[in-house]
């Protein structure tokens, strides 16, 4: 028999002792002011594997400047904090119920701005170590207690403060579980999260903190949780797919994505729970936003000049300078300028570059262009572009690593064309970022790919900003990195137009935020 599903209480009025304050406005406009607990488990500039971090640093950012109170919740990962993190405000004790007993861990504070607080949960014996997730590609084994006792942190932090909490805003599987937290009887009666809902963000559903069964155990939740309509996935424990079952609202970062997870092909085994999600209302598509502060070809102090839309000789020297740091030439010997094509990413399955691989082993000995990878992640795509560097010297060359935010910068305004062949893209702020500088993302029509780029029209290039392709095949990626080579040969105007057109489009979150605030607002109905 199908069991009720789990709701929370929170509709029904409670007899208190405390007195709970709704939702203030923010004066003279019919907005609320909202006090939002942000869980992640990475944030720009402190720790970063990927683009969570970005919107991380960004979105509450961005929150907090439109009136709200932020209080962003993160890991303290001792051996790979960013040297920033280790000044701190001020600093207390906090005690975790876990396994039965009490942890005793500490929680660092930074205040950098008004309504912006970011408080770091210190426990070295899950966080201090060489890796966030993994090391050398292999997933930590206690990655299930490390984030179950770091979701339970942010609840026991979020209730310490005293502050009534009206938004638990959950990012991806690593704090997913803070959702059934907040309805189960562990919290709801607590007068701090009395009126809180959850909100849970879908960055990634191909990674879903997936664990055997007996770890619930380490949730300390009642079993009624670890059910098909909860927690449970086969018997095992899932705690995305927990998230998506009991947070109140929840949405990807793009809104092709919110579409594309409903198939099997990118819903990867939780079409099923995404489905019964969007069915009741709950599962919407909200388009990142990048820091147009932080990368902007205008004042980028980490470029050799600054450029904009009306004076690009700044690009020029930022792709000799990219040029000089990979000893390419950037020219032929017959003084001819050539082409760069570049790749900033994880090397990871999602991120098609086993098929980029494949495609170049066939274009580098027929073509002029040159092309500069920076990625890390899987040993064995390290190995193959290392191993294509060695053999096409002059032609390709990489850095494996995480590289420095100059490097970084420097790639994205170096290069002529940015390449994206994923599978599957949640949102991407590499093509967003790409386009800030005028560098032209090459990349397959997926989720928020699909969203931002805008494919060159020979015949109208007025508002073209990249060229896309749809089959990750090797011969419609090598096409398509030759059409985009012989525009650049051929109709140079054309590349200059769209360089035009993708500076000058908005990808900033203050027009995502709105978004969000809608969302909350939902959540609260
Ligand atoms: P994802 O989150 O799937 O990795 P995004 O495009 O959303 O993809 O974000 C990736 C972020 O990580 C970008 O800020 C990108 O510049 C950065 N990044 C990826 N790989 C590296 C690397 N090897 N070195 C430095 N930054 C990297
Ligand atoms: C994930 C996705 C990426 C997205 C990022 C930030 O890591 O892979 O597409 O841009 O999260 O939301």
């Amino acid at each position: 028999m199908r069991k009720k599903p789990l709701r929370r209480s929170g509709g029904k009025k409670e007899k208190t002792s405390v007195s709970v304050p709704a939702p203030e406005r923010i004066s003279g406009e019919e907005r609320t002011r909202y006090n939002i607990f942000w869980c992640a488990s990475e944030c720009a500039p402190f720790a970063k594997t990927g683009g969570l971090a970005d919107v991380s640093a960004a979105l509450p950012q961005a929150l907090a400047r439109r009136g709200h109170e932020l209080t962003v919740i993160l890991p303290f990962y001792n051996w790979k904090m960013n040297p920033l993190s280790l000044h701190y405000d001020d600093m207390f004790p906090l005690e975790v119920p876990f396994r039965g007993g009490v942890f005793r861990c500490r929680v660092r504070t930074l205040r950098p701005e008004k309504g912006l607080t970011y408080c770091f949960i210190e426990y070295d014996r899950f966080f201090d170590r060489p890796g966030l997730y993994d090391w050398q590609g292999a997933s930590y084994g206690d990655n299930g207690e490390r984030f179950i006792f770091f979701s339970r942190a942010c609840m026991e932090l979020a209730s310490s403060l005293g502050r009534k909490a009206d938004i638990l805003h959950l990012n991806d599987w690593h704090t997913a579980l803070c959702a059934a937290y907040l309805k189960s009887p562990l919290y709801r009666e607590n007068p701090v999260f009395r009126e809180c809902r959850s909100v849970l963000t879908l960055h990634n559903v191909g990674y879903q903190g997936d664990f055997p069964g007996e770890t619930f155990a380490c949730t300390g939740l009642p079993p009624e949780f670890f059910r098909f309509d909860a927690l449970e996935y086969y018997g095992r424990l899932n705690l995305l797919k927990g998230g998506i079952a009991l947070a109140d609202e929840v949405n990807t970062v793009s809104p092709t994505y919110a579409g594309d997870i409903l198939s099997s092909a990118c819903g990867c085994g939780l079409e099923g729970a995404l489905r019964y999600c969007a069915g009741k209302g709950r599962l919407r598509g909200i388009l990142n936003g990048i820091d147009v502060k932080k990368w902007d070809p205008a004042c980028d102090k980490f470029l050799p000049a600054p450029y904009t839309v009306s004076d690009m000789s700044g690009k020029e020297k930022a792709k000799k300078a990219l040029a000089e740091h990979f000893r390419l030439s950037y020219e032929t010997s017959s003084k001819k300028v050539v082409p760069f094509f570049g790749v900033l990413s994880r090397l990871a399955f999602q991120k098609g570059l086993d098929v980029l691989a494949d495609a170049l082993e066939g274009l580098l000995p027929r073509m002029e262009a040159r092309f500069v990878l920076i990625g890390a992640g899987d040993p064995h795509l390290q190995w193959r572009y290392t191993s294509l560097m060695e053999r096409c010297r002059g032609k390709f060359a990489c850095h494996i690593g995480m590289a420095e935010d100059s490097l970084a910068h420097l790639l994205e305004a170096g290069c002529d064309f940015f390449l994206m062949p994923s599978r599957y893209e949640p949102c991407g702020l590499n093509q967003m970022y790409s386009m800030r500088y005028g560098t032209l993302p090459i990349v397959r029509s997926t989720g928020g790919l699909a969203d931002t780029v805008k494919n060159y029209d020979a015949n109208d290039p007025s508002s073209s900003t990249g060229f896309v392709f749809y089959d990750l095949t090797v011969p419609a990626l090598q096409n398509t990195i030759l059409w985009a080579d012989s525009t650049y040969k051929n109709s140079f105007g054309d590349i200059l137009t769209m360089r035009k057109n993708a500076m000058s489009t908005d990808f900033s979150w203050d027009r995502t935020a709105e978004k969000y605030e809608e969302m909350y607002r939902n959540a609260h109905q």
